[in-house]
């Protein structure tokens, strides 16, 4: 029996997105249903391309679909990432989600770790932007294999470069010699990131990845006065030595209002190739910074020599070697981050979270 266009919406109106525990419905994410025959054809919007929930909800569509009669189902699927709240003033107001990765800590793999969650957010679909806020030591042109200058068009606009689909800003791009020390005092650093976020054509963006430089400095106090992040990932190492300085991280956010999306504890253990896992840097410390960060545990890294040697050779291993013990645990992070970029802002906006900024009104004169 073929279904009925009518009774096809309702059934896939039904299904429910576990992550924010809502109807398609009512996420008003059933952009088309049509029925030729028995062939039910299906668009659908996701909360995030990344999420881990999708192959359910597909899964549910296709049920839903089956159980009011269709025989063939073809689903197609976008997505529609829900925004962080934008200011008046807001220096990029295109950019739907803009997540610091920090730490208190130098060394423990935040540029690792942006490089590597923002390549696999790409990858999963979504339209994302690398930033490298790290303004004295900037490694996300040796990370990401990408020199060059960006060009402007205009003298005010600047192009990021691109590479393996995302759009790629640093300070690096800037220097004559990579080699070169910055030797800026606050106010420069204050103009050197506000033309990041406002100059570049960073375009529409689902997620905008920060590599921030260790500490609690001017870089980190300056993008949360001039911003709404919609929240901060927060790296650490398992061992007690580095966690005094992660909870100085953890304090600023609570101090300046920023959420803290998760915590990633990185070079969790060492996979021995002979088989066997070996905790060299002792265990606890991503779950005792996540506790007092109040926030979850988004996963644990293994320290794998290839993480480096693909890092230094300008490939994250996300990209270079995706089925190695650290590409699935930074999938598994970035999906991870990818709902919990969703809940927060359903907590913020009290359930209901736009899929865009809020319009400007015209100037009335
Ligand atoms: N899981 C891992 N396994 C092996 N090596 C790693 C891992 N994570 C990071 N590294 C290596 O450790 C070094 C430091 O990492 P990274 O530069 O990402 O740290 P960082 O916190 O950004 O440092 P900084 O504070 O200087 O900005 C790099 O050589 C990187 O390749
Ligand atoms: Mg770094």
């Amino acid at each position: 029996m073929s279904p009925t266009r009518e009774a096809l919406l309702e059934a896939v109106s039904k299904v429910v997105d576990p992550v924010v525990q809502k109807s398609l419905k009512d996420l008003n994410a059933v952009r088309d249903v049509s029925v030729e025959g028995a062939d039910a054809r299906i668009v659908i919007d996701l909360l995030s391309p990344a999420s881990a929930a999708n192959e359910k909800i597909l899964a549910d569509v296709r049920a839903a679909a089956a159980s009011v009669g269709a025989a063939k189902v073809d689903v197609v699927t976008g997505s529609s990432v829900r925004t962080r709240q934008v200011g008046a003033d807001d220096p990029c107001p295109d950019v739907k989600n803009v997540i610091p990765v920090m730490s208190g800590k130098g060394g423990v793999g935040k540029s690792t770790v942006a490089a590597n969650l923002a390549l696999a957010l790409h990858r999963a679909g979504a339209r994302v932007g690398l930033l490298d806020a790290d303004i004295y030591g900037p490694s996300v042109p040796t990370m990401l294999g990408i020199m060059g200058r960006p060009i402007s068009r205009d003298g005010k606009a600047i192009e990021p470069l691109e590479r393996f689909g995302m759009k790629i800003m640093s300070i690096g791009f800037l220097l004559e010699d990579p080699r070169t020390a910055v030797v800026w005092r606050g106010p420069m650093i204050q103009g050197a990131l506000q033309q990041f976020l406002k100059d570049v054509t960073w375009g529409k963006l689902d997620y905008l990845i920060l590599d921030l430089p260790p500490g609690t400095g001017d870089v980190t106090l300056t993008l949360f006065q001039r911003l709404k992040v919609t929240g901060a990932v927060i790296v650490t190492t398992p061992q007690d030595v580095a966690l005094m300085d992660v909870y100085k991280s953890v304090s600023m956010c609570q101090k300046m209002n920023v959420n803290v999306l998760g915590v990633v504890e990185n070079m969790s253990y060492f996979v021995d190739p002979a088989g066997g896992r070996h905790e060299i840097f002792g265990r606890g410390g991503g779950a005792r910074v996540a506790e007092f960060a109040k926030a979850p545990l988004l996963g644990q890294v293994p320290l794998e020599s290839i993480v480096r040697e693909w890092g230094d050779n300008g490939t994250p291993v996300v990209q270079a070697a995706p089925s190695s013990p650290s590409a699935k645990a930074f999938r598994e992070i970035a999906e991870r981050l990818a709902d919990r970029v969703t809940t927060e802002l359903f907590d913020q906006y009290g359930g209901v979270a736009p899929t865009e900024g809020p319009r400007r009104l015209p100037i009335l004169r």
